[in-house]
């Protein structure tokens, strides 16, 4: 951990005018910490109130982490419509303000400014749309769309009319879409005819449709009509949806909901299988996803806020559409990407829009870093008075550059740590109340009990590192597993008995600061996006000519991870570079091009113990270039593999 100790800035001082007009200095975040964990009925009681509730709730938290027992609920016996706290409450003071700015892929298309009034109406006529195809309160709906406004009327109209929505990432292939709309069973599919990011097109109803090939359970796809570009379609079940939605009433009555009735499954990652289907509710997610927003942010009454994620991850749900609408917040939603048409793109859209918090992930800036001052340099970025990362450990490079450049050192960095699992932002600086330290998310937000535990769930205290778990529930985070509670209470209760396991690692400093290390289980981070080496496994032994593979993660410069594949062909089949090429395609197939293989080593065999087990950390020095200090490799059944895979290791320093 030593790499730390070597940056500039050790740590920054909060800023005056950040102490004396933030919503939270140190003296309000000190007290009200304690109290937010030491009396979370009466603490959350008094937040729950931020939404507007048709049944106000009477119990506040009701949460066990006990094995196997785990149950979490939060304003159990209050009901209200997360789309009714997102945009009708605000449309008498901001029926004209806007709620959504949207910048499209190419600068030369007009921005739309869309008004809390205009968002209303659209959610109203999508969620009529739904009725009229037949979606119930409970029923799934996929939604599989680029970044245009569309998903948030989307999120909202199901939010509305109950219906749980569950969005799949554009990048994810056909055969990802259809294991998702499988798992839930959804019968409702949203998509666009194609999306455009970096001036390329995504055929996004075309995978819809090899997507369904697979899923015939599937009644109604809706589709946006977004690049006008030809789609093939399918009578009786596709449906455009400008038409549908000129044609709905512009009012629909929100749903009443209880509390803990679903709101959302977002598929992520784990160590083992395939995705899990992280299910969301209503009343503890929005009360979290507002709070956090407003305070992590500072958001004020009018300030424009960039939040650079895609509504597919947790980040966009939380951070561009919940949390944000429910505060009545300006939110940009971008389509396009950082380096298109050239790595100035940010901050034109910084300057276009006067932005005032921008909220990205530190992939973007090592990515934006490596490409050259003069890309920065060109743009004022006056307007900026906040910057956020997220998705990974920011290195103190990384926040260095961030700090001095992009903000001028006018700007605190958030450094915000959490998970889909989490809902919202869990370990964070508030600005005008924490210290800053490059490269730690610093401290937890209320109510968020952090520990550090070792091997045997022993928890430590003092300076520490080993596992991050959290002690006790909050508002925001997931109730279960959708349709597998059990593998909910296996997966996050079974390590450490009585406490939330993240698969984080931590260290704890002298100031009690937490910095995260990085995941300790089978899950690697390849620029922001979660990925389990299980599932690459699996694409590649899909493959014909492969019979064994193992997929770890090394050092990458800009995605912070890569994807490193150790790969066995079938006796009579050669490696070669075509080969290699054959197989990043098919992943790319299988999964969707963030799961692209970085390396491709082929392997004659596998270090495995006597009894079969691949043993992991051997490929993973490999694939670091740290062949020297393979530590005890006296139980591998054979160890004349490891030479083989030593000497045609494909990372070289
Ligand atoms: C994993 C969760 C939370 C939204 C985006 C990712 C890593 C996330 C940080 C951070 C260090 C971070 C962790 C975590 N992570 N934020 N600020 N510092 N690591 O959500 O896909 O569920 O991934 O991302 O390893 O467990 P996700």
């Amino acid at each position: 951990m030593s790499e730390h100790k070597t940056y500039k800035v050790e740590t920054l001082k909060v800023p005056k005018a950040w102490k004396e007009n933030a919503f939270i200095d140190k003296d309000k975040y000190e007290k009200l910490y304690e109290k937010s964990v030491e009396k979370p009925d009466k603490f959350w009681g008094k937040e729950g109130e931020r939404l507007d509730w048709i049944k106000p709730y009477t119990r506040v938290k009701n949460t066990t982490f006990e094995f196997p027992n785990v149950s979490i609920k939060w304003f159990e016996d209050g009901t209200l419509n997360v789309a009714a706290n997102c945009v009708d409450r605000h449309l008498k003071k901001r029926g004209k303000q806007t709620a959504i700015i949207w910048e499209p892929d190419d600068p030369k298309t007009p921005a739309k400014h869309i008004t809390y009034r205009e968002l209303y109406d659209n959610v109203c006529r999508l969620a009529n749309v739904l009725k009229a195809q037949g979606v119930k309160k409970g029923d799934r709906v996929t939604i599989y769309l680029p970044m245009i406004p569309e998903p948030a009327y989307a999120m909202l109209a199901c939010a509305r009319i109950g219906a749980v929505h569950s969005i799949v990432f554009g990048g994810f292939s056909p055969d990802a879409l259809a294991g998702r709309i499988e798992d839930c069973k959804s019968e409702f599919v949203i998509t666009a005819d194609e999306g455009l990011r970096g001036g390329r097109k995504i055929p996004l109803k075309a995978n819809t449709d090899t997507a369904l090939q697979k899923n015939g359970h599937v009644k109604t796809v809706l589709v946006v009509r977004h690049t006008g570009g030809t789609v093939p379609w399918t009578d009786g079940r596709d449906v455009w949806l400008d038409e549908a939605m000129a044609g709905a009433e512009a009012e629909c009555p929100p749903e009443e909901m209880n509390a803990e009735d679903p709101l959302f499954i977002l598929y992520t990652s784990g160590s083992t299988g395939k995705p899990k289907g992280v299910l969301h509710t209503t009343g503890g997610y929005l009360v979290y996803a507002a709070m956090t927003h407003q305070y992590v942010f500072d958001y004020h009454d009018g300030d424009v806020y960039w939040c650079t994620a895609d509504v597919g991850w947790v980040t966009g749900h939380s951070y561009i559409v919940y949390g944000p609408l429910a505060n009545g917040a300006i939110t940009l939603m971008f389509e396009g990407v950082p380096n298109y048409p050239d790595a100035s793109r940010f901050w034109q859209v910084v300057d276009k829009h006067k932005v005032n918090i921008f909220y990205t992930a530190p992939t973007a800036i090592r990515a934006l870093m490596g490409a050259g001052n003069e890309h920065v340099k060109n743009t004022s970025r006056k307007s900026l008075r906040l910057l956020g990362s997220v998705g990974e450990p920011i290195n103190p490079e990384a926040w260095e550059w961030y700090y001095h450049v992009i903000g001028e050192k006018r700007c605190p960095i958030v450094d915000t740590w959490w998970q889909t699992e989490t809902g919202g932002i869990l370990i964070t600086p508030l600005p005008g109340a924490t210290k800053l330290k490059p490269g730690s998310a610093t401290l937890p937000f209320f109510g968020v009990q952090p520990a550090i535990v070792d091997a045997d769930g022993n928890i430590l205290e003092g300076e520490a590192a080993g596992n991050l778990v959290i002690l006790d529930a909050w508002p925001g985070m997931m109730r279960t597993v959708y349709g597998d509670h059990q593998r909910f209470v296996e997966t996050y209760f079974s390590a450490y008995k009585g406490k939330y396991f993240t698969g984080d690692g931590c260290r704890r400093d002298a100031d009690g600061y937490y910095w995260i290390t990085g995941r300790v289980d089978d899950v690697i981070n390849v620029s922001g996006h979660r990925m389990g080496t299980a599932e690459v496994e699996s694409a590649l032994v899909a493959h014909p000519k492969v019979s064994e593979a193992a997929v770890v993660g090394y050092p990458h410069d800009i995605k912070g991870q890569g994807i490193y594949c150790y790969v066995t062909l079938m006796s009579g089949e050669e490696g070669s570079d075509a080969l290699k090429k054959e197989l990043r395609d098919w992943v790319r197939n299988e999964i969707g091009p963030i799961a692209s293989p970085d390396q491709i080593q082929f392997a004659p065999g596998l270090p495995k113990t006597r009894s079969g087990k691949i043993m992991r950390r051997i490929l993973r020095k490999i694939a670091e270039d740290e062949f020297g200090n393979l530590g005890d490799t006296s139980t591998l059944a054979d160890p004349g593999v490891v030479t083989d895979l030593v000497e045609n290791r494909q990372n070289r320093r």
